[in-house]
């Protein structure tokens, strides 16, 4: 028999056939709770340049796209797998040197991560370690971590500088981060498996060792100098503003200057105490807010009423044997929830989704299709890019993560392994 006419306004190169199950994670994202996820079974899709132009059942792309009208598709054999969007991991610190093995014990023997931090140790170790490493070092260190992510499941990360804390290194580290962009690398798979990479200046992460009795000359180092010879390496500006870090006041003189030269806005908000930095997140149309453990109900109102995506960072509870913010408080208040794994060698040494996935359904009260959509599309929303990527969509770009399960629903179940067989990203 004849196939069908191709239809013209359909023009694909390459078409991905044999998906037992696509969760597309459509139509979000999604405020407060979320219900069914759209899953398709024997599906297909076809992308055009890198872009998603038709989505549909396995058995109708034959007749649409493999007649002798259409050459040079590239059909891509998903063997069998699940697919869901690739994970956005909007909040990492994967530039550093060094480990912290020795605080997560004494952590573990009752010691606080404040009273580390109020020691010069913690995030300050860090920063003594990164500015010693060189370069290259720096890059091959971040490169491994990035390529772990993406074997669990990752097509897009944040990455966030902080630990140089002086021109020469927050600006070395803005170049490797940089540079990490568009990593694309064989594999066993052989697919395509770039990792979109979105740069963050974090100036205040913690006051650096030299400024100890000049507070107010790093604030103005930051705003006078960093911040406008920055712009151009990073999307975002970040501050840490809580006890022990930046107050609310000096992080809002940074980020008011931030926003003024054209970057975007994140605060790690409320993560030791109730730091006023949602209040803060909310006041400046910050994009997100990250933390938020002592958030009160009115700080989060104010985050949902200004659309700011407050993202939870379960592997810091994990790590810290804090106690879990409640994501079902967030969403019941009817907040975008994202999730992310706050990769960092102080409070989340963690490069894996699936795992902060895990938390969030076992200590948090989210549901699988909750967490889902808090990893993907909400993961987009909180870098802003929420019409590109996090969801399976026509005209969105083509970054998926293919699963070696019978079922999506076997996602938090089968735990502490990876379920991820590749990533796939078509350009
Ligand atoms: O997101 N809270 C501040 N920054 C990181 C921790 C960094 C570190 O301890 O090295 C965080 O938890
Ligand atoms: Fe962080």
């Amino acid at each position: 028999m004849q196939p069908e006419a191709v239809q013209p306004s359909i023009r694909a190169n390459a078409v991905i056939r044999n998906i037992k199950q696509l969760v597309t994670v459509a139509q979000q994202p999604i405020a407060g709770a979320s219900g069914v996820l759209q899953v398709l079974d024997k599906a297909a899709l076809a992308v055009y340049r890198g872009k998603i132009v038709w989505i549909g059942r396995d058995d109708e792309a034959e007749p649409l796209f493999l007649s002798t009208r259409q050459d040079g598709i590239t059909i891509v054999d998903a063997q069998g797998t699940v697919i869901t969007p690739g994970f956005v991991d909007s909040h990492t610190h994967l530039v550093f040197a060094g480990q912290r093995a020795e605080e997560f014990h004494l952590r573990r023997a009752g010691m606080s991560y404040a009273e580390l931090l109020a020691q010069g140790k913690g995030i300050l170790t860090t920063v003594e370690a990164t500015r010693r490493a060189d370069a290259e070092t720096l890059l091959t260190l971040a490169q491994k971590r990035l390529r772990l992510m993406r074997d669990h499941g990752t097509t897009t990360v944040e990455i966030k500088s902080g630990y140089g804390l002086d021109r020469v290194n927050e600006e070395a580290c803005l170049h490797i981060i940089n540079n990490l962009k568009a990593l694309e690398e064989e594999s066993p798979s052989s697919f395509p498996q770039r990792i979109r990479v979105v740069p963050t200046f974090l100036a205040a992460h913690v006051l650096p060792r030299e400024y100890r009795e000049r507070r107010a000359d790093y604030i103005k180092l930051v705003v006078e100098e960093l911040l406008p010879s920055f712009v151009g390496l990073a999307r975002f500006c970040d501050v840490f503003c809580d006890t022990e870090a930046f107050t609310v006041e000096e992080c809002r003189k940074i980020l008011s200057r931030a926003k003024e030269l054209g970057y975007r806005l994140k605060i790690h908000a409320d993560q030791l105490s109730p730091s006023g930095g949602a209040r803060l997140a909310a006041e400046l149309g910050a994009t997100s807010a990250d933390h938020l453990d002592f958030a009160s109900d009115e700080d989060l109102k104010a985050l949902r009423d200004t659309g700011v995506v407050a993202t939870l960072l379960p592997g810091c509870s994990y790590t810290l044997r804090s106690p879990y913010p409640s994501a079902r408080r967030l969403l019941d208040l009817g907040l975008t929830v994202a999730l992310a794994t706050d990769c960092n060698p102080g409070t989340s040494y963690c490069e894996n989704m699936q795992m902060i996935i895990g938390l969030a359904m076992a200590e948090m009260g989210m549901s699988l299709e909750e967490a889902l959509t808090a990893a993907t599309i909400n993961g987009a929303k909180a870098l802003a890019l929420e019409k590109e990527i996090g969801s399976i969509e026509v005209g969105k770009r083509c970054e998926l993560a293919l699963w070696q399960l019978e079922d999506y629903r076997e996602i938090g179940y089968h735990f502490g392994v990876n379920l991820v067989q590749s990533t796939l990203t078509l350009v």
